[in-house]
């Protein structure tokens, strides 16, 4: 059993961020900004946009962050997120998810200018991505497709669960990889038999927030199994979606948590916001 070591593939792909960073400065004088929104006070939401804007400015990027209330009307949202659309400063903006439930989120994704939509939600940008055209990419799932490619994992032919349909990972992550000429299964709450789709791949892709729901009776021997999962457990300890130490007996490549994907996503936030730099430069 291998380890794909996350963490490790982040730090490669921060540096070479930052080293782009500084040549765009140097070359074009254009310094990559990053735009915040985040609303009310979930504890979980505050620590990843920390993570975020300390890794912006670690690689030189220019970062603000638009603490809201939870009381926050939409128009309010609106009017932030349309000011980031006109600030030429700004090349990524990112609203937090989840919103409150006061606030309609595809309205809100929707009045993102699809050239700043680092976080690829936007219908234009999930379009794109579904046909396969030049798009931003949301981040878990670009990570995972990172990982892959790191590791020379061969995705073509290959049978590939994918265990969640959300907007955010699984219908993503199921599009990369049917770009990639795997063939995809999408597994959510209403699948009858789980283990039935799961125990057949060749790659398990899991993002579900169900502490230890894939377990070693659910994955074929050699399988490579990603875990997308961050659960914080009574014990205060983060695990995945998956059984880690019964599971990794049987997998060729798993990914860990922490240490897996996590640091992925914000590595791939780094990357689109560079990316939407450099076309604007
Ligand atoms: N909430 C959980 N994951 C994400 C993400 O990747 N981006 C945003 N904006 N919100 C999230």
């Amino acid at each position: 059993m291998q380890l794909i070591d996350g963490k490790a593939l982040a730090q490669k792909i921060h540096s070479n961020v930052a080293k782009e960073v500084e040549t765009l400065k140097q070359e074009k004088n254009v310094v990559p900004g990053l735009a915040v929104i985040l609303v009310g006070d979930d504890p979980a939401s505050h620590a990843y946009v920390k993570m975020k804007a300390k890794a912006c400015e670690k690689v030189g990027f220019y970062s603000i962050t638009h603490n809201m209330p939870e009381t926050i009307s939409q128009d309010e949202i609106i009017q932030i997120i349309e000011m980031m659309n006109s600030n030429p400063h700004i090349d990524g903006i990112l609203v937090q998810l989840p919103l409150p439930k006061h606030i309609d989120t595809d309205k809100i994704l929707e009045v993102i200018d699809p050239k700043k939509d680092v976080d690829g939600f936007h219908a234009y940008n999930v379009g794109r991505l579904v046909t396969n055209l030049d798009s931003f990419v949301p981040c878990t799932p670009l990570g995972v497709m990172k990982m892959f490619e790191e590791y020379n994992i061969d995705l073509e032919g290959k049978d590939v669960c994918v265990v969640g349909a959300s907007n955010i990972v699984g219908k993503p992550m199921a599009s990369l990889l049917l770009n990639a000429n795997a063939t995809v299964t999408v597994t959510h709450i209403y699948t009858k038999d789980l283990k039935a789709h799961t125990s057949r791949a060749d790659i398990v892709v899991v993002g579900v927030g169900v502490p230890g729901l894939i377990k070693e009776d659910m994955v074929k021997e050699g399988a490579i199994v990603i875990d997308i999962g961050i659960n914080r457990i009574e014990d205060g300890s983060l695990v995945g979606d998956v059984d880690f130490p019964n599971v990794s007996k049987k997998c060729s490549y798993i990914t860990p948590v922490p240490g897996g994907v996590g640091p992925m996503t914000i590595a791939m936030l780094l990357s689109n916001t560079l990316k939407a730099a450099k076309a604007r430069a």
